[in-house]
């Protein structure tokens, strides 16, 4: 598998290539929206990396304050998305007000403690979810977004370095959770493999392979949880 931190810090522009081919079906924002109503919202997000779920967010944005821990992400979030406030900061101490956002979120940026944090990933999603728990005025709605799986149909099929990410948010921190499919759609399966091998590492690059896959099956979970 690749070196995350390498990537964010110096393959931005392939990251959000690979992303920009991810839920062709458009199944995340519907989930969301779903969930949260049609806004408007003041919304705060964290990890927001290249600007993925901040793209789908903004139509229906308030305000919008953008953060994550790369500045060379937040430099190519910035060419498509100059609206948005965006700032360099960590989870742990986001430059925002106390009660100021009807939504806080991240997508697939939590999951990383697990890999690089493995003794003390717990205490790191407690703080972080206590993080986004200022930010959010009562009545408003905290969202996590981590993958169950890619190159799979069913999450966890066979196994999943982040199932403990899923049962201690559901059990130890009151998320409540659904799952989603958000394939990837590509032109060739050449492109699918080059595209995904560079996140995913050559296990997926197989899989794509042998099944010729165009579409790449995947899982998503989404978790939420409302402040009293
Ligand atoms: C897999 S990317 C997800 C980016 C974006 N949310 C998306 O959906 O494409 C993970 C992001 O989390 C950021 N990140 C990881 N740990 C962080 C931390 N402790 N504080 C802020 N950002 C962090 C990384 O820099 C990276 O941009």
């Amino acid at each position: 598998m690749p070196d995350y931190r390498e990537v964010y810090e110096h393959h931005a522009d392939r990251y959000d290539a690979l992303v920009s081919h991810e839920d062709h079906e458009g199944n995340l924002p519907r989930a969301l929206f779903e969930l949260v109503g049609p806004g408007p919202f003041d919304v705060v997000e964290t990890g927001a990396g290249t600007g993925r779920l901040t793209r789908l967010i903004a139509p229906r944005a308030r305000s919008l304050h953008a953060f994550d821990g790369a500045a060379a992400m937040i430099a190519v979030a910035q060419q498509s998305l100059p609206q948005v406030r965006w700032g360099v900061a960590l989870h742990d101490a986001l430059p925002v007000p106390d009660a100021s956002a009807d939504l806080a979120l991240e997508g697939w940026a939590f999951g990383h403690a697990l890999g690089w944090n493995p003794e003390g990933w717990r205490e790191d999603l407690r703080r972080w979810v206590t993080e986004l728990e200022r930010i959010v005025r009562p009545g408003g709605t905290l969202v996590l977004f981590e993958t169950m799986g890619t190159g799979v149909e069913t999450p966890f099929a066979g196994g999943h370095s982040l199932e403990p990410f899923h049962a201690f948010v559901t059990a130890e921190l009151g998320f409540s959770h659904r799952a989603l499919r958000t394939d990837y759609a590509f032109e060739t399966v050449e492109s699918a493999a080059q595209a995904l091998g560079f996140f995913f590492g050559e296990r997926l690059v197989t899989r794509v392979r042998h099944h010729q896959w165009t579409q790449v099956p995947e899982c998503t979970g989404l978790y939420w949880r409302t402040r009293g």
